[in-house]
């Protein structure tokens, strides 16, 4: 990598910072590409206006923003984007004029993720498990693209039900229906794609997952888990031992750090190109499918 007077620098918003695999993402694709343009870890402890302002008089062409930050940051920003609007969390900012542009390019890379394995959320009933800010946000993402009915399913059924409420007054539609996890008997009898949007099972605790019960997986036809670490999760397990597929949440990394190169740079990433990110970060994480 060439540094030179023309270079242009993005970075990440965050704290912690340092696990990132973000600098290895961008640097990749600037590298394959012949772009002029580094990425780099930015620790904030405090004050992230202070640290967006600064990025815009220094010049920066964009950043990622990670915990604690996502919602936060919102108050900094010169626009914003539509459903990233609405889901209320942005983990790129993009420079405008006069300030930064905000993206939720994890919930976008979880759709193109989920695209690529050919999971369809239009006109699909969606069960999604979790009620936190993750589930949240997929929540909205199936909205967004016409899910018929989403069964959100969370330990603690008034949290589900706040996010219910939420989901269907911003989006104008009754779609989202909170449930309690131990009332997953009454789902309707038929295949569904199950999103796992809970901390259930990240390691070290591999062994866990919210629903033991095989029944739960009859009515699944393809999982996706949002956890990637490990990258065959019980969850994971259980759908496959009951027929369905089941995918893991890496792709979803890879794609919310392309979606933001691409909005940076105004360039498209073919896929030939991310399959090669991906197997590094495949590597990195001593994954193999
Ligand atoms: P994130 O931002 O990653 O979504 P979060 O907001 O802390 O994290 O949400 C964690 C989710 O995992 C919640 O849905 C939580 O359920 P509760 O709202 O009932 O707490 C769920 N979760 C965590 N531990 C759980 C457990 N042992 N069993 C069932 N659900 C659990």
């Amino acid at each position: 990598m060439k540094i030179n007077g023309k270079t242009r620098t993005c970075g990440l918003v965050g704290n912690p910072v340092e696990h990132t695999m973000s600098p290895m993402i961008h640097n990749t694709l600037a590298e394959e590409l012949g772009m002029n343009m580094v990425y780099v870890p930015f620790l904030v402890e405090d004050a992230v206006d202070t640290a967006v302002k600064g990025a815009y008089a220094l010049n920066l062409l964009g950043m990622n923003v990670t915990v604690p930050y996502k919602s936060e940051v919102m108050k900094s920003l010169a626009e914003c984007d539509e459903l990233a609007e609405k889901i209320g969390a942005v983990n790129t900012l993009v420079r405008v004029n006069g300030g930064y542009k905000g993206y939720n390019t994890d919930i976008t890379g979880l759709y193109r993720a989920m695209s690529s394995y050919g999971i369809v959320l239009e006109h699909q009933n969606v069960i999604i498990l979790g009620a936190g800010g993750a589930a949240r946000a997929v929540a909205f993402l199936c909205v967004y693209h016409g899910a018929k009915q989403v069964y959100l399913l969370n330990r603690s059924v008034e949290k589900a039900q706040e996010v219910a409420a939420e989901v269907n007054r911003v989006m104008d539609r009754e779609c989202i229906i909170p449930m309690s996890l131990k009332d997953y008997v009454c789902l309707p009898e038929e295949k569904m794609l199950c999103i796992q949007a809970t901390s259930v099972g990240l390691s070290p605790n591999d062994s866990e997952v919210v629903i033991e019960d095989t029944e739960f997986y009859k009515k699944i036809h393809t999982g996706y888990d949002l956890i990637y670490r490990p990258a065959n999760t019980r969850f994971m397990q259980l759908v496959k031992q009951q027929g369905g597929k089941a995918y893991h949440g890496l792709k979803m990394l890879l794609y919310q750090g392309i979606e933001a190169f691409e909005l940076w740079n105004e360039v498209k990433i073919d896929d030939e190109l991310s399959n090669k990110v991906y197997e590094i970060m495949k590597g990195e994480m001593n994954i193999e499918e």
